[in-house]
């Protein structure tokens, strides 16, 4: 790439909070190897890999606010501003349908997937300048959901309203504000049963189970310049999942129609 190229991000200072595994992990090596300079954080010590990946590690726990204060003071140390900040790290925790709901893990699952990416975003800002790029991983969870996901996709949704009212609050500074939106990625939060996730894979338009690494483009595309137009974007990166009822869906249904009767 040369300097001229629009999605060129060599020499850019890019933060990933939730940088150490999975979709956070492929996008810090993807941007490493494009040129960026990158820090990524995380609760796990993840100095070595990232050492060896030409990378810097500072743990960072963003359900709490210590730690995050604690995590930007470090990496302001180490770097003079960020140019693009990454908002990534999520959990997704089981907690039952509203009849035996654990209130104390669908609190959790907000605590980190909405506030925590807040308390981030308000403790990295100061770093940030003219040009900058927010980017914000959120799911179309957030938008389609199933039974027993109550917490995790309202947790998503709340973070694509805030997509959007962060774009409004920073656009005066320069400062664009986007978000990526998976779709089905191999990850250590993927590491469900087979079973659900090749109903997911066919709920996809495309039919894929996706690798972490295939989503590091979509991320380099947000964080350059050749995204300058995109800010309170919801970006799918999910091969389709959610725009509708897939092929195979479909197919499924009409081979396992309802009884004539049953019909009002
Ligand atoms: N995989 C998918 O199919 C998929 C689809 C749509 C959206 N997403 C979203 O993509 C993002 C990444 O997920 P993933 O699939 O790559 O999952 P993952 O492999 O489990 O990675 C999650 C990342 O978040 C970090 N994290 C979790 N809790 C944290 C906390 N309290 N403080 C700081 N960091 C924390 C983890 O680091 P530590 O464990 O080291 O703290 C890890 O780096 C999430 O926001 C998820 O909702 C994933």
């Amino acid at each position: 790439m040369t300097a001229a190229d629009p999605f060129s991000v060599a020499g850019r200072r890019i933060v990933i909070v939730g940088g150490t595994a999975g979709i956070g992990w492929a996008v810090a090596v993807h941007l490493t190897n494009a040129g960026a300079s990158v820090v990524i954080t995380g609760r796990r010590d993840a100095s070595g890999p990232a050492m060896q990946a030409g990378m810097t590690f500072v743990p960072m726990d963003v359900a709490s606010v210590p730690s995050v204060r604690d995590g930007f003071a470090a990496i302001a140390e180490q770097v003079a501003h960020i140019d693009c900040l990454v908002l990534n790290a999520g959990i997704d925790v089981h907690h039952g349908e509203i009849d035996d709901l654990d209130l104390a893990v669908f609190e959790q699952v907000f605590d980190v997937n909405t506030l925590g990416l807040a308390r981030a975003l308000a403790c990295g800002i100061g770093s940030m300048r003219a040009g900058g790029s927010v980017i914000i991983t959120s799911s179309p969870a957030g938008s389609v959901t199933t039974p027993g996901m109550a917490a995790y996709s309202a947790s998503k949704a709340a973070l694509d309203m805030l997509v959007r009212t962060w774009a409004l609050e920073l656009g005066q500074r320069q400062i664009r504000v986007n978000a990526v939106l998976p779709g089905l990625v191999e990850s250590e939060m993927d590491a469900g049963s087979t079973g659900e996730l090749e109903v997911i894979r066919r709920m996809t338009a495309n039919g894929v189970h996706r690798s972490a690494a295939d989503m590091g483009p979509v991320f380099q595309f947000l964080a350059s310049a050749a995204s300058a137009p995109l800010t309170g974007s919801l970006v799918g990166a999910h091969d389709g999942i959610g725009v509708g009822y897939s092929a195979e869906v479909m197919a499924h249904l009409a081979a396992d129609p309802p009884d004539a009767g049953t019909r009002s």
